[in-house]
């Protein structure tokens, strides 16, 4: 069985339908698909499996998937170049990940920082699923033979880990059955912060009011995260990572402008944390309030969407599974042609 046949790079990213989805999400992922969608082959999943590895309301997650696949449609993601897709409407992520399980060690999974950070957060309550999370996670890169896959900083450790069970499988068959994939991580705001507490991960699962910035926010919200945003008693805007609040809202109007650090710290020059508050807003605003409205168009036509997200499983199972089978096979199974 062949891998992939085309000759561009494969990429593959996905984003949990939980909580709402952030500028940290938009920076560190989402807008780096948009940006690189016609260099390479693209695939991008929502991955409502991995939403369930923690607590969560049964009657939310369809909408919060449909929401997640608007937003990507909403950023730009193109369904004629990119396969969009759930996670759950293509079987084989959970049965790779069956096969992946078998030949990945506890240990490998115990270290992983999400896993300790989520862990303590359900306080006893923690499920297989969440210990087991990085592996449905390689499932979802090596089913697709992806070389590449932008993630913000956070999900390295996963991605670095996913290379480490293809190659330790590939050692263990003899064969190339896994392509070794790449993690993928943007130059500026590949760790977006909390801007109450510019110390932590700006996140989805975090409820404090002015955490973090949504993608659906009104304008004036906005303005108003950003003015109470933590900043410290300096006075020149520089980029110094250990002035942490100063340089997340540095980093963020970075890569909303896209301009240079050093046309950024001439711009400030002789300027007040309230000017540079105002204008990371400003900034903000203007490159998604764009986005805000293509989601109410999408949004406004469900069954439209839902056409596309299955146009989008059809195309992705039919390269999702020819590597599955490539690893029951080599992996020594008896696999009859049974039509699915
Ligand atoms: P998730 O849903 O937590 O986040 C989606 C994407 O957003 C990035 N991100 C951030 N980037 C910069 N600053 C932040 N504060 C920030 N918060 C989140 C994440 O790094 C991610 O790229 N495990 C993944 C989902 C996943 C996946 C995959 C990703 C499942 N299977 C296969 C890639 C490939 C996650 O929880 O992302």
């Amino acid at each position: 069985m062949t891998k992939k046949p085309s000759s561009k790079q494969r990429v593959l990213s996905g984003v949990q339908p939980s909580g709402d989805l952030h500028i940290g999400n938009y920076l560190g992922a989402l807008k780096n698909w948009v940006d690189s969608q016609d260099e390479f082959e693209n695939f991008f999943c929502i991955v409502d499996l991995h939403a369930i590895t923690v607590p969560y309301e049964p009657s939310e997650l369809r909408e919060k998937t449909r929401e997640v696949a608007a937003m990507y449609f909403a950023c730009g993601i193109d369904p004629s170049r990119s396969v969009v897709f759930v996670q759950s409407h293509v079987s084989e992520h959970a049965e790779l990940a069956w096969l992946l399980n078998c030949a990945t060690p506890m240990g490998w999974l115990g270290r992983m920082h999400q896993y300790k950070e989520k862990s303590e957060q359900q306080k006893g309550q923690v499920f297989v699923g969440l210990f087991d999370y990085p592996v449905l996670m390689a499932a979802d890169i090596l089913l697709y033979d992806a070389d590449r896959v932008p993630v913000g900083e956070d999900q390295k450790q996963h991605v670095e880990l996913t290379r480490d069970i293809a190659q330790s499988l590939n050692s263990r068959l003899g064969q190339s059955v896994f392509t070794i994939p790449q993690p993928f991580i943007p130059g500026v705001a590949a760790r977006v912060m909390g801007l109450d507490d510019p110390k932590k991960k700006m996140s989805k699962s975090t409820s404090t009011p002015h955490h973090a910035v949504g993608l659906l926010d009104e304008p004036k919200t906005i303005l108003k995260k950003f003015k109470r945003a933590v900043t410290d008693s300096g006075r020149s805007i520089r980029f110094d990572e250990e002035r942490h609040g100063l340089h997340n809202l540095l980093s963020i109007y970075q890569s909303m402008t896209g301009e240079t650090a050093e046309a950024i710290e001439a711009h400030f020059e002789g300027k007040g944390y309230g000017d540079l508050k105002r204008e990371v807003a400003e900034a903000t605003i203007s490159r998604i309030e764009p986005i805000q409205k293509r989601y109410r168009e999408i949004t406004d036509d469900p069954a439209a969407l839902d056409r596309l997200l299955l146009e989008g499983a059809e195309r992705a199972r039919a390269v999702a599974n020819v590597t599955l089978e490539r690893a029951f096979d080599a992996m020594g199974f008896l696999r009859p042609r049974l039509k699915k």
